[in-house]
């Protein structure tokens, strides 16, 4: 955990701000990669995920973008409405589940509203690194667009291509940017679901291989929760057996019971709450692990996922 200071607030695009973050101390903050994110501990006792969207070589300073969400579970509103210059918050050390692939000839980058964060910092790390990338900036409008001097006014610019639903003549042709892939490509797309979607099954379709396609996501997609039934789960270390009814979580019924499991975005995507399986089968409901993560049935995420199987052996 790391206390920091909010330096600066800046309105960024209509509802998006962002927050330089400094070590109260002033010492240097942890080193982090293109693609990085830090947990931000908020008013309010929430958790959430913001990416890093500074140079990734800077040490004094962390950069975030948020959205003011009307969708938001509390945490964007938090931040627009009561983090302010001089507010001190926690954040945790940065972690990196979306980071660039090594061996990629060239990287090909999208991004849709506020899914620019991780982006921007890939572009600067690439543009600094030499490598070949184009980026493609989604948004439903200028105005909505976060960042774009700062692209305008980059080593990069020629690179960078905005698209705005408002401009029917920049739309963004998918199939075209990505015909024709090869192995040294690599794809990385942050933004809304239906946006990453559209990239990602275009990119299918243009023959590109799961291995060259890499995502992050903000929030889960909605889970069609009426045919969810109940199961028991078993705390291996003490033999408590527990009920989960349909309508609860399995992280919920834990805490009811005063088993404590580490939460932040409770949907499936950080991975915080990963728990070991020791017997049962898991029915996966994160995005956080890969299809062949998944397929092992040897761990899941409590604050999401439910069981295929009568009983869930936890190793907790
Ligand atoms: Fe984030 Fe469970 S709390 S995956």
């Amino acid at each position: 955990m790391i206390e920091v200071t909010v330096l600066a607030r800046n309105d960024e695009a209509l509802d998006i701000c962002s927050l330089e973050l400094a070590a109260v101390d002033g010492a240097p903050l942890p080193a982090f990669s293109a693609g990085a994110h830090i947990d931000v501990h908020l008013p309010g006792g929430l958790v959430r995920q913001y990416s890093l969207c500074n140079h990734p070589g800077e040490r004094h300073r962390y950069l975030i973008g948020v959205l003011k969400d009307p969708a938001s579970r509390g945490g964007s509103h938090a931040v627009h409405q009561q983090l302010q210059a001089g507010a001190r918050l926690t954040i945790s050390a940065p972690r990196n589940l979306f980071p660039l692939a090594e061996n990629a000839q060239r990287s090909l980058l999208f991004a849709g509203g506020i899914g620019i964060t991780p982006i921007l910092c890939m572009a600067e790390h690439l543009a600094r690194s030499g490598a070949q990338f184009e980026l493609h900036y989604c948004a439903r409008s200028a105005e909505r667009a976060a960042f774009v001097e700062r692209l305008q006014a980059s080593p990069f610019a020629d690179r960078v291509t905005l698209h705005f639903d408002e401009q029917p003549a920049t739309a963004l042709n998918a199939a075209q940017v990505l015909a024709g892939p090869h192995a040294q490509r690599h794809l990385y797309v942050c933004g809304p679901g239906g946006f990453m979607q559209h990239i990602l099954d275009s990119a299918r379709a243009q023959g590109w291989a799961e291995e060259q396609l890499h995502r992050e996501y903000f929030a889960a997609a909605p889970t069609d929760t009426a045919n969810d039934g109940s199961f028991k789960v078993k705390v291996a270390s003490t033999g408590q057996v527990f009920d989960v009814a349909a309508d609860r979580s399995v992280a919920q019924v834990l805490e009811s019971h005063g088993v404590e499991i580490q939460l932040s975005c409770e949907q499936g995507i950080c991975g915080t709450c990963l728990t070991r399986v020791l017997e049962g089968v898991p029915e996966h409901r994160d995005m956080y692990m890969t299809p062949a993560e998944q397929a092992l049935n040897d761990q899941f995420t409590p604050c999401c996922s439910r069981s295929k199987t009568p009983l869930l052996v936890l190793d907790i």
